[in-house]
């Protein structure tokens, strides 16, 4: 059980605080220092990179829960209320990160590659509409997960 909760609040930090640090410090930072031609590869190469991890944490958030939920609180009959939200709400969380993923993302390296910046900026805007989204529901999980147990 240590080990499970320790690596699942580690991929909790690295989901939802890298989706934070993204909205409130790397964007803004970047609109306020660049022109779009510099900006929008700036900001795709720093996806790219934070969205290796976020595969990473996709896995270890759902072994890591559906372990403990199975091993530890006896399946999902006895669980309490906030882990069938906490399963929820992920799954939510996810759907919006593949959709992400594979469509306005993919999309923005084409758009990109092909020097198209107008569309390469229209998709940037979907995408952290998406991911305002996602770190909004991110921290609604968190505080379910963390305040339920007291519920
Ligand atoms: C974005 C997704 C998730 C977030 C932010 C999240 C967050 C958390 C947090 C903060 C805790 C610690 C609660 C505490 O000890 O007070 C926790 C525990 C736990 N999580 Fe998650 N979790 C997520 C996904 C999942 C998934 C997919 C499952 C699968 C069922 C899951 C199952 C559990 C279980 C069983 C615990 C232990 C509950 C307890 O000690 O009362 N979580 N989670």
């Amino acid at each position: 059980m240590l080990v499970a909760i320790v690596l699942h609040l580690l991929a909790v930090v690295y989901w939802i605080g890298g989706m934070l640090v993204m909205l409130l410090v790397v964007r803004p930072a970047a609109v306020q220092l660049l022109e779009p031609p510099q900006r929008l590869p700036l900001l795709c190469a720093v996806l790219s990179r934070f969205f290796v991890g976020v595969w990473g944490a996709l896995v270890v958030l759902l072994g890591t829960g559906l372990w403990m939920l199975f091993r530890v609180f006896g399946g999902f009959a006895l669980a309490g209320i906030h882990i069938h939200a906490m399963l929820l709400l992920f799954l939510l969380m996810a759907g919006i990160f593949l959709y992400l993923f594979f469509r306005p993302y993919s999309a923005l390296k084409r758009a990109l590659k092909d020097k198209n910046l107008l569309l390469a900026g229209t998709l940037m805007g979907l995408i952290r509409t998406l991911v305002v989204i996602n770190a909004s529901l991110g921290v609604a999980t968190l505080i379910v997960a963390s305040a339920g147990r007291y519920l």
